[in-house]
């Protein structure tokens, strides 16, 4: 799913116990620090209370994003593959999802992981937990996919963590064949990894169709 870049919100009091005693800057957390576990969870793993604290985390996070916000759509394309759940004192606190996908590049076909759902609890934003995920999500992505890739609109968030935004054309594979997505081009970002091959980033890509976003 796309987004645009959104108003960050303002930390309460509540939440702001959980830090007393850190500077609230971007990076003052590390994965050491008590109370923060992360943790991969294949989809089948989570719990009911899981995925009733992740829908809570995901559809307050988008709320105030310009294309509507999170749906039903969204979430079906989190599922089936790999969770990225951050908990701070046992409650979810940020998450992104990998999910394997087809992408092809000026015709080659790349396994992919393809990035869903990303995003931190708007109480508990740019303290770096978002990066902390990030990080591990890149670790997965470089281990098991020739490439990674993912559709936002908050491109530098991403970009200060090596992905690279597309050049080329996009375009998405249906049955009736090639379509231009023309309003994703910019907006869709590759990892590129130990296994990919060697790609020229103004080439053609294409995705696998879904219903929902397609990117
Ligand atoms: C984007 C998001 C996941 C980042 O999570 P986070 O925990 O706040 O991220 P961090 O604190 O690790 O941010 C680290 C850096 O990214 C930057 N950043 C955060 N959100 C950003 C955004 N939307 N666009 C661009 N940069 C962003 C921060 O300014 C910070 O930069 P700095 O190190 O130069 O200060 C979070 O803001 C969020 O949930 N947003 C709403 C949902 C969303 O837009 N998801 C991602 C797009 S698909």
């Amino acid at each position: 799913m796309i987004t645009s870049r959104r108003a960050r919100a303002t930390a309460d009091s509540a939440t702001d116990a959980v830090w007393r005693g850190k500077t609230r800057q971007t990076h003052a957390v590390t994965a050491e620090r008590p109370g923060i576990r992360l943790r991969q969870l294949g989809t089948d793993q989570l719990t009911p209370a899981d995925i009733g604290a992740l829908r809570d985390l995901l559809w307050a996070a988008f709320a105030e994003d310009e294309h509507g916000g999170f749906g039903e759509d969204d979430w079906r394309h989190a599922l089936g593959g790999i969770h990225f759940v951050l908990e701070v004192d046992a409650q979810i606190a940020s998450h992104a999802a990998v999910v394997e996908r087809e992408l092809h590049v000026a015709g080659r076909a790349l396994r992919t992981g393809y990035v869903e759902a990303v995003a931190t609890v708007p109480a508990l934003q740019g303290q770096g937990l978002g990066t902390l995920v990030m990080r591990e999500v890149n670790d997965y992505v470089a281990a098991k996919f020739e490439l990674g890739a993912l559709a936002t609109g908050s491109q530098a968030f991403y970009e200060r963590l090596g992905w690279r935004t597309w050049r080329g054309r996009s375009y998405v594979r249906t049955e009736h064949g090639e379509q231009r997505t023309s309003d994703e081009d910019g907006y869709i970002l590759v990892l590129l990894t130990p296994s990919s091959p060697p790609l020229d980033l103004e080439s053609p890509i294409s995705c696998d169709w879904r219903s929902g976003d397609v990117w």
